[in-house]
């Protein structure tokens, strides 16, 4: 029985590329959209085009915020640098047809959690749509068995020294993520800057030849030439296909249990996921630290998360 979720998004490369894996391994019930990489109109445009793509029509999308809860939306600025000017630089993008929902992305959220049994959401962009959906419908949690992010990092950051893009970009939406009791698995910089589509798997996805194995081709060598110049990275980094990989295939990624708290005032440390690693004790130790609100993936098996990936691509038109 395939999990059901909802991936709330800001495609963004590596966002199609989880939106492609979760479509075959999971019961994708919704495309929700949100700013970040790009502005909301691109994202949700990135995300049409994803669905026609792939022959993926049945997904509805609905699109999401433009902007984050509290600050000013600086988001695009970084995203383009690592996206470029569309979100999703590298094919040729012709103008979606498949619509969107008149329904807004966070009562879409919470209607299917309510009519969805085991419901998880797969948000891989910044939070604001699920912080909203949390504070908007405060029974959500009721409803959601647990939420798999990519985002944040236990050690560094890439937007800044110290925070990862889609915490850095509504930071004060993660906080209501993290402390809203809602089971989350953490996928951070910390594992997914490990697996990274070098040229040998590039050359594997183009020699697939399909009409979707060539345009993942063409975004993933932009991709990959953006972070190999920016981070000095072997090829672009799959941050979000792992949020999805965490809820399929687990054993491919280690986690620990452990307290995570949001920076939300630190002059080089505003949107810091701080994870704490006192819970390490002995075992006569005393517990330390605030008590664990999240599984938190410390290392990943990225030779099987290639694997798997590629498999699961062969299967697209
Ligand atoms: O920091 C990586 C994250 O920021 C990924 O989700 C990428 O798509 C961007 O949104
Ligand atoms: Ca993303």
């Amino acid at each position: 029985m395939k999990t059901p979720a909802i991936i709330d998004c800001d495609p963004g490369h590596d966002d199609v590329m989880a939106i492609l894996l979760g479509a075959r391994t999971m019961d994708i019930k919704g495309i929700t959209t949100v700013f970040g990489n790009a502005s909301l109109p691109l994202t949700t445009k990135n995300a049409r085009f994803t669905v026609e793509l792939a022959d993926l029509r049945h997904i509805p999308i609905a699109a999401g915020h433009d902007r984050p809860l509290l600050r000013e939306n600086n988001s695009a600025d970084d995203g383009s640098r690592v996206h470029g000017k569309t979100g999703l630089d590298g094919p040729t993008i012709p103008e979606p047809t498949v619509p969107v929902l008149e329904e807004h992305a966070v009562d879409f959220i919470y209607r299917t959690a309510k009519e969805t049994p085991n419901f998880h959401l797969v948000p891989v962009g910044p939070l604001t749509n699920i912080a909203v959906a949390i504070r908007r419908y405060p029974d959500l949690a009721d409803y959601v068995t647990a939420i798999s992010l990519m985002g944040g990092s236990t050690t560094f950051g890439n937007v800044t020294a110290a925070a990862e893009f889609n915490i850095w970009a509504d930071a004060e939406a993660a906080h209501v993520v993290f402390t809203s009791g809602i089971p989350i698995k953490m996928l951070g910089l910390n594992v997914t800057r490990q697996v990274n589509a070098t040229p040998k798997y590039r050359k594997q996805i183009r020699e697939m030849g399909s009409r979707t194995a060539v345009a993942v081709a063409e975004m993933l060598d932009f991709y990959s030439e953006r972070l190999s110049r920016l981070f000095g990275l072997p090829g672009g980094s799959m941050h979000d296909p792992l949020a999805v990989i965490a809820l399929t295939d687990p054993d491919i990624l280690t986690f620990e249990p452990m307290h995570v708290a949001i920076e939300l005032a630190g002059t080089h440390t505003y949107g810091m996921t701080v994870c704490d690693y006192r819970h390490r004790r002995a075992d006569t130790g005393e517990p330390q630290g605030a008590p664990p609100n999240a599984e938190v993936a410390v290392a990943v098996n990225a030779e099987r998360f290639w694997e798997r990936f590629l498999d699961v691509l062969q299967s697209y038109p």
